[in-house]
């Protein structure tokens, strides 16, 4: 039971298709009226919303936890910064809707707010990254996920969320140069069973992230979608929390930042967009942002 007013995609899971949207906005023009017809037009049935800190920061408001995506410089890798104002995850089972909402939403924003990015998603063999592995079994779910990913309390906030967006490009053709017993030893799971594998590297993906061994522990809900486009593919990563805190604590881990040990992605892996998201709430079939209008 969802008992706080989310936007229902967040905890009811990705459809088949997806398009990861992002947009700047025009420093002149004043965004109120295109968010409030955004509050009236814009369906949380077909997408989640969220807004980046300089539009925040246009409003003269903060948003508690809400900060900007940090550009990070680990071990032998790096991840920028691309952060954006608004963000949307459409979502449907027909890619003809999804380009429909795309239409209506220029239609709304389009004198004030400028596409920055869009990329198209999609289900892959019921759920799994392009590496061919699982993705989201440690997932919360039920209540879990409510509670790891919904605010309770605040006027205005409560129902929201904090959203993380990065995309990742994958060399799979370097991936599968290696044995499936090397790959299996970079992810922690057996690509066959999807069983964790306890003996495998420190450097094995599951293991850098494993949710309980951070202090706090690092919770997440992670609703990542893959992409291909003009010979390129990867995985558009979303991860939504009550926090960005254990998202940007993976990441540093991930990054060799606490320990000097770089997780075993990186080699065949990169990101190279991210973004901070604060997703708000909704009041009866609409998205609320009294908090930043009234
Ligand atoms: C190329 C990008 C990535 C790929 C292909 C990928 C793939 C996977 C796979 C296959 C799993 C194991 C199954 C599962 O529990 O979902 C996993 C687990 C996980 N990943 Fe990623 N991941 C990526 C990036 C990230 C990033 C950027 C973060 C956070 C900063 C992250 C956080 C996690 C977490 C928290 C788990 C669960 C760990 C546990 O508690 O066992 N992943 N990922």
């Amino acid at each position: 039971m969802n008992r706080y007013p989310s936007q229902p995609l967040i905890l009811s899971g990705n459809k088949p298709y997806g398009l990861s949207l992002t947009y700047r906005h025009l420093p002149e023009k004043n965004p109120k009226k295109a968010l409030r017809d955004l509050t009236k037009l814009f369906d949380p049935q077909k997408g989640i919303f969220g807004l980046g800190e300089p539009l925040v920061s246009a409003f003269s408001r903060k948003i508690p936890g809400l900060r900007t995506f940090p550009g990070l410089s680990g071990i032998n890798c790096s991840s920028p910064s691309t952060q954006g104002s608004l963000w949307f995850f459409l979502q449907g089972d027909d890619r003809g809707d999804i380009f429909d909402q795309t239409e209506r939403l220029s239609d709304i924003l389009g004198d004030v707010f400028a596409p920055d990015d869009q990329i198209d998603t999609f289900l892959y063999s019921g759920g799994k990254d392009l590496s061919g592995y699982e993705d989201g079994t440690e997932n919360p779910d039920g209540e879990k996920a409510a509670e790891v990913a919904i605010i309770e309390e605040g006027m205005g906030l409560s129902g929201s969320s904090l959203v993380a967006v990065q995309r990742w490009i994958h060399d799979l053709k370097h991936f599968r140069t290696h044995s499936q017993k090397e790959r299996d030893n970079m992810i922690g799971r057996k690509q066959d069973t999807n069983e964790e594998l306890h003996d495998a590297s420190p450097t094995a993906h599951v293991k850098r992230s494993a949710q309980e061994s951070y202090s706090p522990s690092a919770y997440m809900l992670r609703r990542s979608m893959p992409w291909a486009l003009n010979f390129q593919q990867g995985l558009e990563f979303i991860a939504f929390g009550k926090t960005l805190d254990p998202f940007e604590n993976v990441l540093r881990r991930m990054m060799g930042l606490d320990d000097g040990i770089t997780d075993a992605l990186f080699t065949f892996s990169r990101p190279v967009r991210g973004g901070y998201y604060w997703c708000p709430p909704i009041t009866g079939d609409r998205l609320d942002l009294r908090f930043l209008l009234e």
